[in-house]
């Protein structure tokens, strides 16, 4: 079978990771719109970095592991059978430490750094600051998270609508519905002839618009429902 599964941060709530929408909708006392955004970043970029700073550690402090839905796709991408495009608006790398060997961040990974001078994209698992240096130009304060902020072109919108488009099914894992483009892509499927699932703890924005919906933990839905593939 010729698959898309997108990912969101439901998938990693099991790891520990916490999703970008808490139950108050803010991160301390920010609307998430309001320190992803180019200018949130301009206004105080302090605050911006310290918010990447901050998952950045999390991410690396030797708590989060991948978990069986992380893992049940690194498997199913592995298998000869199935054909598979892994796309993720995660910016964690835990499909990667799960062993998916291809994965498509639309919106950016947390463990790189993009410098505003150059261009360069690099890998970081430091804090980024002010007086950070970009390792390809040796220019300072010129670095940002390799993110894509609201207001910003995702990465990949092409591939994603070609895989799409030739797809026998489109699953989203853990994913809100409400951030386009990712909250279109069942759209795009269900225009292009292709079977949808979803995969969410809850009813998400996007749950009406699918063909079927599994309600549950990803890291039991998931796994039971490659297992069935
Ligand atoms: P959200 O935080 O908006 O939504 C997380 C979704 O995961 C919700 O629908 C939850 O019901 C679901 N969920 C939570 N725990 C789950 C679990 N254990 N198993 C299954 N589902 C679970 O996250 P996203 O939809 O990924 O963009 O957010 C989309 C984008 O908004 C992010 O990529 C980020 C953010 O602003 C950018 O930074 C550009």
């Amino acid at each position: 079978m010729n698959l898309v599964i997108l990912t969101g941060a439901g998938i990693s709530a099991e790891s520990g990771v916490p999703t970008f929408r808490g139950p108050d909708g803010l991160w301390e006392g920010h609307r998430v719109e309001d320190v992803a955004t180019p200018e949130a970043f301009e206004r105080d970029p302090l605050l911006v970095h310290t918010f990447y700073n901050l998952r950045r550690a999390k991410l690396l402090d030797g708590t989060i592991h991948p978990n069986p839905a992380h893992l049940a796709l690194a498997k199913l991408a592995r298998s000869k059978e199935h054909q598979l495009l892994l796309v993720t608006q995660n910016i964690d790398d835990l499909h990667e430490r799960a062993g998916s060997p291809e994965v498509l961040h639309m919106h950016g990974e947390l463990l790189k750094s993009r410098c505003t001078d150059c261009g360069a994209v690099t890998p970081c698992r430091e804090d980024i600051g002010r007086s950070s240096v970009c390792p390809a130009c040796g220019h300072i304060d010129c670095l940002r998270p390799h993110v894509v902020w609201f207001g910003e072109m995702p990465i990949g919108l092409d591939e994603i609508g070609a895989a799409i488009s030739r797809a026998d099914l489109f699953v989203a894992i853990g994913t809100s519905g409400l951030v386009y483009p990712a909250a279109g892509f069942v759209s795009w499927a269900r225009q292009a002839g292709v079977r949808t699932l979803e995969i969410n703890l809850e009813e998400s924005a996007g749950s009406g618009t699918f063909h079927e919906t599994r309600r549950g933990p990803a890291g039991e839905i998931v796994p039971q429902w490659v297992a069935e593939l």
